[in-house]
């Protein structure tokens, strides 16, 4: 049985799909289960029941600080050890995102699961189009971002599941492997060029101090997301690759309309009152 945690996530139940669509059998896991779903909580070791396991796709539960994270994962990883798990494929972050705030959870829970003794493949997703869209912000005459002239080789979820969906199906094919998912480069100007406005860059020192002075952002917010300005804008997430390629069987969908439609998404959200 393949079983994909996260289930409700935008990514894990997008890998569901792509499961479901080949004819794969696989069954989601998340702390909220409905019918013919497992519950699976990395916050709540005690109950976490990985029995029939035999592929886990684990989706990183990366909202959190650092230490929050690790221990998420490995607890999540011993339960599979436990269980009897034969293969475990990891959502980790790209290889040139090794500078990202949030990099060190991902490569500690590679080295986990390197040693874990468990059979694995891991997955170094590039950061979302999705997600580099709706960073950009609406102001009176276009979008505004810290990302400068800065390119990012964006990748669209939904060719990260098909990828991780190829994986799951066949691990045997991809043990120790380990895979770096990037896409297309895109700028926030291709994005605002789309749209027909400007993009106008501000400074990462003035992007910082909007981050922590917004009341709505979480503690590990504000580096997470400058880290992320920062890196595009510095060019260390523009590399391309042919990992994505190769698992797709196929060219990387192109970002641009995702990262279009995101921010578009994002001018409805600044709209309201
Ligand atoms: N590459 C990128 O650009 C990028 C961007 C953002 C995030 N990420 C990382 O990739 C992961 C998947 O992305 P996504 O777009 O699917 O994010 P998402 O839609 O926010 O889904 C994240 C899912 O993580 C699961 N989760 C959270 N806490 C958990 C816990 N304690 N135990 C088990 N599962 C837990 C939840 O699933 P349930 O609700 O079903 O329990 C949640 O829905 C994120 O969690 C994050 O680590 C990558």
């Amino acid at each position: 049985m393949i079983l994909v945690t996260g289930a409700h996530g935008a990514l894990a139940s997008t890998i569901l799909a792509e499961l479901d669509a080949r004819g794969v059998p696989a069954v989601g896991g998340t702390r909220t289960p409905a019918a013919g779903q497992r519950y699976v909580d990395f916050d709540d070791p005690a109950r976490l029941d990985l029995g029939g396991t035999d592929v886990l796709v684990l989706v990183s539960a990366g909202y959190a600080e650092d230490d929050r994270v690790v221990a998420r994962h490995r607890a999540v990883l011993d339960a599979a050890r436990r269980d009897g798990v034969r293969s475990v494929v990891y959502t980790s972050v790209t290889t040139g995102g090794d500078h990202l705030a949030f990099a060190l959870a991902h490569r500690v829970t590679e080295r986990m699961l390197r040693d874990s003794g468990l059979a694995w493949t891991i997955l170094r997703n590039g950061l979302y189009a999705e997600l580099f869209g709706a960073l950009l912000r609406w102001s009176a005459d276009g979008l505004e971002s810290a990302f400068g002239t800065g390119s990012l080789a964006a990748v669209t979820r939904a060719d990260l599941a098909a990828a991780a969906a190829s994986v799951a199906a066949a691990p045997r094919s991809h043990t120790s492997r380990t895979y770096d998912l990037v896409g297309v480069p895109v700028t926030a100007t291709d994005v605002a060029d789309h749209l027909g406005v400007v993009h106008r860059t501000i400074g990462l020192g003035e992007y910082r101090d909007r981050l922590l002075a917004d009341p709505l952002l979480l503690p590990f917010q504000p580096p997470m997301l400058h880290s992320i300005a920062s890196a595009v804008r510095h060019g260390v997430l523009s590399g391309t690759g042919p990992d994505l390629a190769g698992l797709l069987g196929r060219a990387a969908t192109d970002p641009l309309p995702f990262a279009v439609a995101a921010a578009t998404a994002g001018r409805a959200v600044s709209a309201r009152p």
